[in-house]
């Protein structure tokens, strides 16, 4: 009877689940939620007072090509080369874009 009621509500669910589309979210959201995982250690506007991890407010350019090297081994950090592998390079630019925008 379980099966039963179990195969009756998904056929009636799934055609409905059909009509809707999978969406992407938002470039920008997606960006924003990427970026918050970095704001435990550079803070929540990039701002890490005092410990030299200020990347808030700085240049899109400068932010992009650290994390770039980052990502190649050019650059060598403790952490950080291992969170510039978990991204495309457009991923990249897109958060460092995101950072350069606090004030
Ligand atoms: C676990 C803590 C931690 C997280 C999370 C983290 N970082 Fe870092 N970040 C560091 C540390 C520590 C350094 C100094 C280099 C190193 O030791 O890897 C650094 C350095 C940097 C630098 C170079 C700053 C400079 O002036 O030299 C940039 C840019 C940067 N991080 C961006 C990011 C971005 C963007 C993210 C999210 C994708 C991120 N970080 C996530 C800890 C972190």
């Amino acid at each position: 009877m379980k099966h039963l009621l179990a195969f009756v509500s998904m056929a009636l669910v799934s055609p409905l689940a059909a009509t809707q589309p999978a969406k992407a979210p938002p470039a920008d959201f997606q960006t924003a939620l990427w970026a918050s995982s970095c704001m435990a250690c550079h803070g929540t506007d990039g701002r890490a007072e005092g410990v030299g991890m200020t990347i808030g407010g700085r240049p899109s350019d400068e932010l992009a090509g650290m994390l770039l090297a980052y990502k190649s081994g050019e650059r060598i950090g403790t952490i950080m080369q291992q969170h510039a592998k978990g991204y495309s390079d457009d991923e990249l630019k897109r958060i460092a874009q995101h950072f350069s925008q606090f004030k």
